[in-house]
């Protein structure tokens, strides 16, 4: 307590209803957590002198984002101060960077905007009055928390009454996890997309996705020659008839009842007219991934009922084929091998004998598989790539039968970067810096080869948002593209990391179009694995709530909707929100478009999606501290007139608005809202 001029232990009685001024440092800093290492006094978190952009401090505190510490004040303080910045033990062009947010209550009142190695500190100054809990908070402003050491310099409070003190920080309130999804009645009701691009002339195979008991016999009306429907699996199977638009009303019946919906199979060149849905192995199993747990995710697609819903693509990541030598990723020696045949075709590892009967097992549920490689000489976990046998790999990929193709750069980096011996026409950065001919020339040569193919095959383009790929990736044979880097390794700051990748996803809205969509990763929720230990599976970090958000948000952005959880441990939370039929359906709308956002701030998300129907979506997030109340105008959304409005989540009405649609949403949760013109829904 410097102006009181007494020590901190002697003194406290005596500071009682007293006044001054409180070096932070000199409070609990055992309370304030951390990304790395512990907060220190007067010293930055490596322990060396605490020093701002070549400016040295004598007192303050040194702490690695993310941090946070919570101080109970008796709003009767008068002031906070402190110098922050990025510690001059980061060196400029290192990758520390991070924002300091000084938060009264629930409202934040201060922001640093990002911060680097080498800037001048910032001073902090913002009055207390009225305030009795103050939150210093360090971010890792987006980027990961490498090399984030964060200083606190000279940071004080000058307070009148109860001197500060540094509490715990309060937990997260308790959530129960309620299932709003009503359950499926046992009568029949028909999913999935209402349109399904297919190339004329190749093989077709669509699974009728239908809730209700079975069995159930379907019919469908209006099929061209060519294809033949099994009645009792619900399974369309045959040739894509020729080019045009192929109107076919599938009907569903049951003991309960019947429910009929059409379907138009539109052939033409283009595949995956609405964003793809299925359940992906990488954020589960990673380098264990085998054919049993393909086949039983397969299984478990079908019997969980994710297959009713629209679920169809049953995807194999990185790790199936052999790696060239031990390395992070790969240390089990059934996974070690030559990397091809002496005739060069691709070597899977000894845990999947068999691709063709794998892919075989997944169509015969009516169910797709899918498939991944990188172009480069190797994947991003070491194991054999394409590189040089790019024609060959497409070629074998179509006569296993994969209906799929996730292309990951990886150490294709390295042969942009300098050319390759087994390709002169790769244009090669080694004389400049990367290029957009470089960005694409891989992806544009795999695309051109996927369509030569005697299948369908949605090709997704997975190199993290270079070179802008939206604005690209579809003229290279893109179905979807990745906007961002690894959801999985997204290290959360105040909010869970899918806010983040999906608040950047959320930008390109412009981009999105039929057969051609932004996606920003993975569906984890529910049960999935470790990215970084590659340990077995554990829990998902999120509350039920930010789980809701979490889908919803997918669901508005068109993306694509695949799962990458641990198949063998859904719990019937986790199923309702992946499976509630009015939340796919605003995925699925045949418009394809992904929401604008029509509103950002700290605490508020308003995105709106414009569907068929003349209806619009609309998702209120609440990104805050607690419960709030968020509203959206006609004005803001472009609408007029009296809506009906149906609570997607609950797939319910929830009576009529003009104006405005307001609603009152939890911590980290949604209202998620279609609002429809006049008129009774159809
Ligand atoms: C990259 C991709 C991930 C996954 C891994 C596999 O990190 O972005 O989605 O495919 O590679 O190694």
């Amino acid at each position: 307590m410097r102006s009181m001029g007494i020590g901190i232990v002697a003194g406290a009685m005596a500071l009682r209803a007293a006044a001054g001024t409180v070096s932070l440092e000199t409070l609990d800093l055992k309370l304030m957590s951390g990304g790395w290492g512990r907060a220190i006094a007067n010293q930055a978190v490596t322990t060396n002198p605490l020093s701002i952009g070549g400016k040295a401090y004598d007192r303050g505190i040194g702490t690695h984002a993310p941090s946070q510490w919570v101080l109970a004040l008796d709003g009767k303080a008068a002031e906070f101060r402190a110098e922050v910045g990025v510690d001059a033990q980061v060196k400029p062009g290192q990758p520390g960077s991070v924002e300091f947010l000084v938060i009264a209550g629930e409202t934040e009142i201060w922001r640093s905007g990002v911060m680097k190695a080498g800037q001048p500190a910032k001073s902090v100054r913002v009055p207390l009055a009225g305030v009795k809990q103050l939150i210093l908070e360090v971010s890792d402003a987006g980027d990961g928390r490498s090399h984030d050491h964060a200083d606190w310099a000279a940071a004080e409070i000058d307070f009148a009454g109860e001197p500060p003190k540094a509490i715990a920080a309060p937990a997260v309130p308790e959530e129960e996890a309620v299932i709003l999804t009503p359950p499926a009645p046992k009568s029949p009701r028909i999913h999935g997309p209402k349109v399904y691009g297919a190339r004329p002339g190749k093989p077709f195979l669509y699974r009728i996705p239908a809730t209700g008991e079975r069995p159930m016999v379907f019919a469908a009306g209006g099929l061209p020659a060519g294809l033949d429907l099994d009645p009792q699996g619900g399974i369309v199977r045959g040739t894509t008839p020729p080019r045009g638009d192929h109107k076919v009303t599938f009907t569903a019946r049951n003991a309960h009842g019947t429910a009929e919906r059409t379907f138009t199979i539109v052939a033409g060149d283009t595949l995956a007219l609405t964003p793809p849905m299925g359940w992906n192995h990488w954020y589960t199993h990673y380098n264990r991934i085998t054919d049993a747990t393909m086949r039983e995710a397969a299984d478990v697609m079908i019997s969980s009922g994710m297959a009713d819903h629209g679920y169809q693509y049953v995807n194999i990541d990185d790790c199936w084929m052999n790696a060239p030598a031990v390395g992070k990723y790969q240390r089990d020696p059934k996974r070690i091998g030559a990397e091809r045949r002496p005739d060069g075709t691709i070597q899977p590892n000894t845990y999947f004998p068999d691709m063709k009967g794998l892919a075989d097992f997944i169509h015969a549920k009516g169910l797709k598989a899918g498939l991944y490689t990188s172009p480069g000489p190797l994947t991003c976990a070491g194991f054999g790539g394409a590189l040089g046998h790019e024609a060959q790999d497409a070629k074998t990929f179509a006569d296993w039968g994969y209906d799929f193709l996730k292309y990951d750069w990886c150490s294709y980096g390295r042969i942009a970067a300098s050319g390759s011996p087994t390709d002169p026409a790769i244009p090669a950065w080694d004389k400049g810096p990367p290029t957009l001919a470089g960005y694409q020339y891989p992806f544009r040569k795999m695309g051109e080869l996927l369509k030569r193919q005697d299948r369908d095959i949605v090709f997704n383009l997975c190199q993290y948002g270079m070179g802008e790929v939206w604005r690209w990736g579809a003229e290279v044979g893109g179905h979807s593209w990745r906007t961002t880097g690894d959801l999985g390794l997204e290290r959360a700051s105040r909010l869970p990391g899918f806010y983040s990748i999906g608040l950047r996803n959320a930008q390109l809205h412009e981009f999105a179009r039929p057969g051609a969509w932004n996606d920003p990763d993975y569906i984890l929720i529910g049960w999935y694995g470790n990215a970084h230990g590659l340990r077995e599976p554990e829990k998902a970090p999120l509350t039920p709530n930010e789980s809701y958000s979490y889908m919803s948000m997918w669901s508005l952005m068109a993306a694509p909707l695949f799962f990458s959880g641990d198949m063998s441990k859904l719990d019937a939370f986790t199923v309702n929100v992946l499976c509630n039929p009015e939340v796919i359906e605003v995925n699925q709308d045949v418009l394809g478009k992904q929401a604008r956002i029509v509103r950002q701030t700290d605490t508020e998300l308003v995105l709106a999606k414009p569907l068929e129907d003349g209806s619009v979506a609309v998702g209120l997030f609440a990104l805050g501290r607690g419960r709030q109340t968020i509203a959206v105008s006609w004005k803001e959304l472009g609408v007029a007139g009296p809506r009906r409005v149906r609570d997607v989540w609950r797939c319910a009405d929830a009576g009529t608005a003009d104006g405005e649609w307001k609603a009152d949403v939890p911590r980290h949760g949604v209202s998620f809202v279609r609002l429809v013109p006049g008129g009774a829904r159809p």
